[in-house]
């Protein structure tokens, strides 16, 4: 896989061919330090030199909210939310991604901060209204909503429906006619773009479930059949390219190619749709070597790459919208466990096992995402050794950190954090094993409160009939 495939570019312990001695591996410089591309924005060490996050240590957070917790850093989501929205301004539009995560909380932060929401599902469209989030200000996607959700979302009064198929244009036209309504709606076609992200999660290339491809002139008989139907209002193109994305050429040629259906349904139908979006994917630092753009960087250039387009096109500017996910939230959270067994493994590596696992980061066994990962309790001055964190299921796969470098003097009672989970990580959480899946707690200004509480034995029990 290349750089982008995986969160992070190569780290030594990934050059170790498996069973080769680990002294040749060249570790940190100093353990102790936290380095501020991967963690929250108010994470730092106190005198003591325990890790605090919103000004309260995490042996307090782990005493009132025990372990594993997801630690959620609300003045840094605030943050990145507005950098996000400032960056953008008034002319373009910022959907949150909700499939990144999604709770109550999240969606008022989101409201207040003046963003919009992306959702894929009758459960994220749920919350969003439940939590007050003004429909008009929701995206409605999904590579197969069902006939109930396509219902739900027009009566609810969503801003656009994301349009993914022939079948389901015909669809939403339908149930929009039946109801009395004419719903606004996109197209998501794709383009052709082959991101260097990961396979799993690159979707603009054609040979998978998302969109209707630009190739072959289908994305230009959906437009046609979608202009044709008074139950649609049809007011752009959408694409979206794929996640973990640093590179910004496949913007680029995606908003050429989408620039240039824009400018074909000028020339046969005389139309000028006024928007276009260009999807999430944004690429976020999960390691030190890991180097992603700011929001304002990004802003520039998707706004110039599309108004150069449109002008050698000669069409009016569209409106933009955009719609990233982890690079809201996966910086803005850690995952704060504690550390269980530890079995070292001589000419190998440290075994390092924690309370939790795949059940609340399943990425790395998914995607072999990379994750950094810190003693946050204490700070040590042992020498460091090579870890892999493993969590407490029963495959061995069950891989939290690949690869990390810890303080040799780990022991049974430590707490350690993952950085960076914010994204993906409790929004694709399980029960495997019937392990229990942690909360979710935002700290903000020296208070702590559950925002998604952890789930209990009852929750399972109560689900399970008999
Ligand atoms: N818009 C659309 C239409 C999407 O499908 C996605 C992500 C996003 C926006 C947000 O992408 P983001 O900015 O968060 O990268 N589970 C995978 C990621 C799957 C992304 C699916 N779609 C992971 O853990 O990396």
């Amino acid at each position: 896989m290349s750089r982008s495939a995986h969160p992070a570019g190569p780290r030594h312990a990934d050059v170790l061919p498996e069973g080769r001695s680990v002294a040749s591996a060249a570790p940190p410089a100093d353990l102790n330090t936290l380095d501020p591309k991967v963690w929250a924005q108010t994470v730092t060490r106190d005198s003591q030199g325990v890790v605090t996050v919103g000004g309260i240590d995490v042996k307090a957070l782990a005493e009132e909210h025990g372990t594993p917790a997801y630690i959620v850093d609300e003045t840094d989501f605030r943050a990145r939310a507005r950098a996000w929205r400032t960056a953008f301004g008034h002319d373009a539009d910022v959907f949150y991604a909700g499939k990144a995560f999604l709770s109550r909380a999240i969606v008022r932060w989101l409201h207040e901060e003046g963003l919009n929401l992306d959702v894929c599902s009758g459960g994220e469209l749920a919350t969003a209204l439940s939590a007050g989030m003004p429909a008009d200000r929701i995206a409605f996607h999904g590579n197969n909503k069902s006939t109930e959700e396509i219902h739900r979302a027009i009566t609810a009064g969503v801003g656009r429906i994301v349009l993914d198929s022939f079948q389901e244009i015909v669809r939403v036209a339908h149930i929009a006619e039946s109801l009395g309504k004419r719903q606004r709606v996109q197209i998501r076609i794709t383009v052709g773009v082959e991101a260097h992200t990961h396979e799993f999660i690159a979707t603009a290339h054609e040979d998978q479930k998302f969109g209707i491809p630009l190739a072959g002139g289908q994305a230009a008989e959906a437009v046609r059949r979608a202009l044709r139907l008074d139950g649609l209002e049809l007011i752009g193109i959408h694409s979206h390219i794929g996640s973990q994305i640093f590179d910004m050429s496949g913007f680029e040629v995606a908003a050429h190619r989408v620039v240039g259906l824009l400018k074909d349904i000028r020339d046969e139908h005389g139309v000028e749709l006024p928007e276009i979006d260009l999807g999430g994917g944004l690429g976020i630092a999960y390691t030190s070597d890991d180097d992603p753009r700011e929001p304002h960087e990004i802003a520039k250039a998707l706004t110039e790459i599309v108004s150069r387009e449109c002008d050698s096109a000669k069409l009016r500017t569209p409106r933009i919208s955009v719609e990233p996910g982890r690079a809201i939230v996966g910086p803005t959270a850690f995952t704060l466990y504690e550390v269980g067994t530890i079995k070292p493994l001589d000419g190998l590596r440290t075994y390092v096992s924690v309370d939790g696992g795949m059940s609340d980061n399943i990425r790395t066994a998914l995607y072999d995402a990379e994750y950094s990962v810190a003693l946050v309790s204490r700070t040590s001055d042992a020498a460091p050794m090579l870890a892999r964190v493993v969590g407490k299921h029963c495959e061995s796969g069950d891989i939290v950190v690949k690869d990390a470098f810890l303080p040799a003097d780990l022991a049974p009672g430590d707490l350690i954090a993952v950085p960076a989970t914010g994204a993906y990580c409790r929004s694709m959480a399980s029960n495997y094993n019937h392990v229990l899946r942690p909360p979710v707690v935002a700290v903000n200004d020296g208070a702590s409160r559950v925002i998604v509480r952890r789930e209990t034995e009852e929750d399972l029990l109560r689900l399970d009939v008999g």
